[in-house]
């Protein structure tokens, strides 16, 4: 009872504006933001919903929204047993979700060496933070080219990122920025579609290079973002390194960055 005034400020309540449903296991939600809130695009919040007992009940959530915007927007997977997730699908507009506004994370520009070409790899929801910097003036501000490799299962599961790509022309903002300069190159791995493959193979086999017109990654030119599991993060990351490419991290920046899109099972 004691620390009740503390915790009512350690978690602001926000209201749900937008819901989307993309696939049985995907959608996106925009809520309000705090007035308060600073947060550098890329970065993840603590977000949920007051579980039983008045205790909040939080994850961890990349924000996907980029760092001007006046809301906030999340890319969320709907685990059916999930504690937050199984409650989380069913939110709709005029709801209330909890954040705690303590932004934190490594997929930021400040983490990474200049450079030419930057490369955003992800599977699954580990889309979220790349939606954040795809809509970010900053990623194209730094960089001649940009390349959003993106592999799900099956082609359903790239539709969030693919309209998200599809409207950034016509964005106000950065409509003109994008142009020429950002490479989309979404895979299927489980489903025909019209490229397919992991990223650690379409990279190592030059596959993406040769499709793009794109010179083999090198650490003079190349910088990188990885989001997905941690097999996936653990494959890239083999695969960078092979190019001469370093880890870095806010505190230390180099040539590419990594940050688990989830904690899975054991792990
Ligand atoms: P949990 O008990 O948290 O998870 C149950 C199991 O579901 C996990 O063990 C795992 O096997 C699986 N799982 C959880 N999340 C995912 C996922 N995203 N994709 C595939 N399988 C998953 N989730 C998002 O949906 N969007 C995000 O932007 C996002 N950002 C994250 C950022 C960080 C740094 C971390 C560590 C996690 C992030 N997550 C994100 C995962 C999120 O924190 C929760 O795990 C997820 O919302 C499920 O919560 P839950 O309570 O329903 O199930
Ligand atoms: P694949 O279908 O060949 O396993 P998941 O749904 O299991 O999280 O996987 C999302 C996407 O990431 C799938 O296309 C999957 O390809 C791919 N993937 C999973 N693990 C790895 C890995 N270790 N390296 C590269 N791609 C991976």
């Amino acid at each position: 009872m004691q620390d009740a005034p503390l915790k009512a400020h350690l978690h602001d309540a926000q209201t749900v504006t937008a819901v989307t449903h993309w696939t049985d296991r995907l959608f996106s939600f925009r809520v309000t933001r705090p007035k308060t809130l600073r947060f550098r695009s890329g970065e993840f919040v603590m977000i949920g919903l007051m579980g039983e007992a008045g205790k909040p009940l939080l994850r961890a959530y990349s924000i996907a929204s980029p760092a001007w915007d006046e809301e906030l927007e999340f890319y969320s997977i709907k685990v059916p047993d999930g504690p937050l997730t199984s409650r989380l699908q069913h939110i709709q507009v005029g709801d209330e979700i909890i954040l705690r506004p303590k932004p934190v994370g490594t997929l930021v520009h400040d983490a990474l060496l200049g450079g030419k070409r930057l490369w955003l790899l992800a599977t699954g929801t580990g889309f979220a933070p790349f939606a954040s910097l795809l809509r970010e003036p900053e990623t194209y501000e730094k960089y001649e080219s940009v390349i959003m490799m993106h592999t799900c299962r099956e082609a359903a599961e790239l539709e969030y990122g693919r309209q998200l790509v599809a409207g950034l022309a016509d964005d106000p903002l950065i409509g003109e920025m994008v142009a020429g300069k950002l490479h989309y190159y979404p895979t299927t791995t489980r489903e025909p579609f019209a490229h397919m493959g992991r990223i650690t193979d379409n990279l190592t086999s030059g596959k993406v290079f040769a499709d793009l017109g794109l010179p083999q990654m090198n650490p003079a030119d190349d910088r990188a973002m990885v989001c997905g599991s941690l097999a996936f993060n653990v494959d890239v990351k083999a695969v960078l390194d092979g190019f001469g490419l370093r880890e870095g991290a806010n505190s230390d920046p180099k040539e590419f960055v990594v940050e688990k899109a989830f904690v899975g099972d054991g792990i």
